[in-house]
């Protein structure tokens, strides 16, 4: 039927198959690795002030990672390669981002930046518009915590 096939070809590909086989039947088995169930953070949906959500960084694993951005807190938890520790963004969590997602800034000085209506108002039309997509962003992938309480 496969008279068109070598000898020496048909040969090769049976010893290739026995060895694999043999590969299979006498390799031991692996260990049964159980995967790391990490529970979902539980937390109250609630107003928070920014002295409260610096607990929220991702470092405490027990804890979501939130982040404030013009009044509002987002639960970034889902994210937590991006936003804990070692992420890149890792700087915005548990902190008010607003001024640096409008500036696109890393800067320390810009992080927890008191804003007021006004002083957004004096950003340029660019940044303010660079904030309103951010904002836009996070509303659309993240819950919505609460707002950030005022003391
Ligand atoms: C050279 C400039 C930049 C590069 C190459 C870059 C690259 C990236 C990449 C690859 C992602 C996707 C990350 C992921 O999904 O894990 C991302 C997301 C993001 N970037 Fe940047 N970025 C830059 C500048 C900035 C700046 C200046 C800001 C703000 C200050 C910023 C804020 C963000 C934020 C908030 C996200 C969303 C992460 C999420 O929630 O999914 N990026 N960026």
């Amino acid at each position: 039927m496969f008279d068109f096939i070598p000898e020496e070809a048909v040969w090769a590909i049976l010893i290739i198959v026995i060895i694999y086989l043999l590969k299979v039947i006498l390799s031991p088995a692996k260990d049964f690795v159980p995967t790391k169930v990490v529970q979902k953070p539980v937390y109250e949906k609630r107003d928070y002030s920014l002295e409260e959500i610096k607990d929220f960084k991702g470092i405490d694993e027990t804890k979501p990672i939130f982040i404030a951005i013009k009044g509002k807190i987002y639960d970034v938890t889902a994210k937590k390669t991006t936003y804990g520790p070692g992420g890149s963004y890792h700087l915005f969590a548990g902190n008010d981002a607003t001024v640096c997602l409008a500036k696109s800034s890393f800067e320390e000085v810009d992080l927890n930046q008191p804003w007021t209506n006004q002083s957004l108002e004096e950003l340029t039309a660019d940044q303010k518009d660079s904030l309103k997509n951010w904002i836009d962003f996070f509303s659309e992938r993240y819950t919505l915590v609460g707002n950030v309480k005022t003391e």
